[in-house]
């Protein structure tokens, strides 16, 4: 065997390889367990002719370490540059989001009654039957306490169908005077269309103090109708009923489309019922132990995607929850 010209042909083809993978094929051909060099080694009986073969493999080794390692660097160079990416391309400008129409609202409702002294205070989606009809004084088998009118999680729990509930909550919880307000989800089981959807938000009110009377409430409203609407609203009140207020009124705004002359948004009245309000029965006073001789008030409920549907001329309550970028950009 030429030890000689099989070292000068390994390192030959080690000069010439030109990616790792060729230095690789290289090293397999000249130093693989079953290439000549490694077997002749293994097959040595002098001393003379295992230091001749060793020094041929030593050799081999250290160009084909060297060379692996110089393709190696060139191919990982190669290839930082081919997957560069350039940070400073400018790309197209971003759309932000904002709040949903809804919070919109309830934001600026709140806004409104925190500049007038009120309070804001949460209530509870999941309600019992005591606080959501009981202590409003709904009486035994009004429909509103039926299955088919309201959702129940047990026959003593409920998915609060109003936020009045929360009126009790305040009343138990402090003393008078009581100014607050209290914004959220409500129930109930409708069929979802154009102005129904089974969930929905009020904002309810409550106000007990000495002397307060029912001008009180109509005052309140009329500046709340008309931060809403418009300055230029005429505001009305029409007689009602509701079981937790005695009297019971239902507030009106000249409608803000057509200024009263009759139009879609007002289905042709002029005027646009806003929900429901009243001075608080006495008998709620019984109720969480206020005197009522001493005390009177005031309450209200109003729905938020009703104002929001007015405020908006919205035809479809339910587009309100499609998440329909094209709809909720327009808000
Ligand atoms: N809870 C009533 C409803 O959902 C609205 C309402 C009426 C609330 C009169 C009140 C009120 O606080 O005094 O239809």
């Amino acid at each position: 065997m030429d030890v000689e010209a099989l070292e000068q042909a390994a390192l030959a083809a080690v000069a010439a390889a030109a990616s790792t993978d060729d230095v690789e094929a290289v090293r397999v051909e000249y130093l693989g367990r079953k290439s000549a060099l490694p077997l002749a080694l293994r097959e040595v009986r002098d001393a003379e002719t295992g230091k001749r073969l060793n020094a041929a493999k030593q050799s081999i080794e250290t160009a084909v370490a060297a060379r692996s390692d110089e393709l190696g660097r060139a191919e990982l160079d190669r290839r930082l540059d081919e997957e560069r990416v350039d940070v400073t391309l400018p790309v197209g400008g971003y759309e932000r989001g904002h709040l949903h129409l809804i919070t919109q609202i309830r934001r600026e409702v709140e806004d409104l009654f925190l500049g007038l002294g009120y309070r804001v205070v949460d209530g509870r989606e999941v309600e019992s039957t005591h606080y959501n009809f009981d202590a409003l004084n709904f009486p035994p088998g009004h429909p509103a306490r039926s299955h088919l009118a309201s959702l129940f999680l047990d026959a003593e729990t409920v998915l609060r169908t109003e936020t009045s509930p929360s009126q009790i909550r305040t009343m138990e919880a402090q003393q008078p005077p009581v100014y607050i307000v209290s914004l959220g989800r409500c129930y109930r089981r409708d069929t979802p269309d154009a102005t129904h959807t089974p969930t929905f938000h009020q904002v309810e009110g409550l106000v007990i103090d000495e002397g307060i009377a029912l001008s009180d409430l109509l005052g309140t409203l009329d500046v709340f109708m008309k931060a809403l609407f418009g300055q230029e609203r005429r505001t009305e009140f029409r007689t009602h009923y509701f079981p937790f207020t005695e009297p019971s009124v239902e507030p009106y705004v000249s409608c803000h489309v057509c200024d009263g002359a009759g139009c879609s948004v007002c289905r042709h009245s002029g005027w646009i019922e806003l929900g429901g309000s009243g001075m608080v029965d006495p008998k709620l006073f019984e109720f969480v132990g206020y005197d009522a001789e001493r005390y009177s008030g005031f309450a209200f409920g109003l729905g938020l995607e009703r104002i929001a549907m007015l405020r908006h001329e919205l035809p479809d309550l339910r587009e309100l929850w499609r998440n329909d970028l094209r709809v909720a950009r327009q808000f």
